[in-house]
């Protein structure tokens, strides 16, 4: 954690002020490894593994050693956040997910998927454009960066400061994968309880995270907050599918998200080697007539991505390695809470919020890319 961070800082419940107490008990370079800030009122975040973790109530892990190492004094009263029971489900799948998957994007045989699937997420035609859309913005927020690989990929090409907020142990591997960046924040907090204020960001990417907290809605409000007016906002949520995907996605998820994570990546194989067999196979058929109950279309598909999109998820791209291709199922199958939207939702939504100035892009079937610009 860098010290500068602390100016950017409005702490939640209050956002009090003056800014709290900073205090190191070990650094390496830039960085504060272990410490804490100390607010007025005597409550006290930890600084751990170079992250400052807000998290609160039971999402918070057990800090007394924290506190008895350090001579900290003890927290009472301790708000519970809302639904904290079901987001502590989720954020059990995605820590151990960033856990064994620290580097997942930064390797340069993912670095050219990815590149066009956020060029086709943000409408934009090439890798050079991305790199300009994010140049002249001044501060930038990404919500559930992960492992962070779009976090760097922003701070490496913007002269502004990007900020990364992870619930899950995905905030440890993003400060390990970010740390030598100058201008690169990360911390760990609910997306609900940012600590930053409100109208402060002037470009925001959530990039299918608000579909895993308890209501996506919701999440959708607390970070919109939080841009600027005038200010551009990214996100992408699952949409709804067709009946039959929709049938075994809540089937087979009802059954692996009660599995520890380790058996759930065990039984999502058989689903990733069907995905590879088809998309081996490399074959197509042509459907003269649509098939309306399933969502269906006519015309010429690829077997592969018809079983995809229209029947169970079993992806496969050969970038990947095996057991990359394995967690992209498990990130699906394994999350307690994964909702699906539709786009009439998604615009009664920005409606609501008084967003007139919006495009949905053409990225993949299973989702909905929003970029969106917050009135002036
Ligand atoms: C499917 S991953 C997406 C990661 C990254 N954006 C990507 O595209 O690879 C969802 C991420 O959102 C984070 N997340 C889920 N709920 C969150 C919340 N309430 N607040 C902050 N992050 C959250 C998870 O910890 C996880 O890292």
């Amino acid at each position: 954690m860098r010290k500068e961070i602390i100016t950017y800082l409005s702490l939640p419940p209050t956002g009090t002020q003056p800014a709290p107490k900073l205090i190191s008990f070990l650094e390496e370079g830039e960085n504060i490894i272990e410490g804490a800030l100390l607010t007025q009122e005597q409550y006290w975040y930890p600084i751990i593994q170079g992250v400052p973790s807000f998290l609160r109530g039971s999402l918070k892990p057990d800090y007394t050693w924290f506190q008895e190492k350090h001579g900290l004094p003890p927290i009472h009263d301790e708000v519970e956040p809302e639904n904290a029971g079901e987001q502590r489900l989720t954020n059990e799948t995605f820590s151990d997910k960033w856990r064994r998957f620290r580097n997942y994007g930064l390797e340069p045989s993912h670095q050219e998927f990815l590149g066009d699937w956020y060029c086709k997420k943000l409408g934009l035609s090439t890798v050079d454009e991305l790199k300009a859309f994010y140049q002249q913005r001044e501060y930038i927020l990404e919500v559930g960066p992960g492992s962070g690989f779009n976090t760097k990929l922003m701070a490496e090409n913007t002269t502004g400061q990007v900020f990364a907020v992870d619930i899950s142990d995905g905030a440890f591997a993003s400060f390990e994968n970010t740390k030598h960046l100058p201008n690169c924040y990360v911390v760990q907090a609910d997306l609900m309880e940012m600590p930053f204020a409100d109208d402060f960001f002037d470009f925001i990417i959530a990039d299918g995270v608000l579909h895993h907290t308890p209501d996506t809605k919701k999440a959708l409000l607390a970070i919109y907050q939080k841009l600027k007016p005038g200010g551009q906002m990214f996100f992408y949520v699952y949409k709804k599918m067709g009946a039959a995907r929709q049938f075994c996605d809540r089937y087979i998820r009802d059954s692996f998200k009660q599995l520890d994570p380790e058996s759930a990546y065990q039984a999502c194989e058989g689903l990733t080697e069907l995905g590879r067999e088809l998309s081996r196979l490399n074959a197509q058929i042509t459907l003269e007539k649509p098939i309306p109950i399933l969502g269906i279309p006519a015309g010429t598909h690829n077997v592969q991505r018809l079983m995809y999109y229209n029947f169970v998820k079993c992806f496969w791209n050969e970038a990947f390695d095996y057991e990359t291709n394995n967690m992209v199922n498990f990130d699906w199958y394994h999350p307690h809470n994964a909702w699906q939207h539709t786009e009439d939702e998604v615009k009664g939504w920005l409606e609501e919020l008084g967003v007139r100035e919006y495009s949905f892009n053409p990225a993949n079937p299973n989702g909905i890319s929003v970029l969106l610009t917050k009135p002036s």
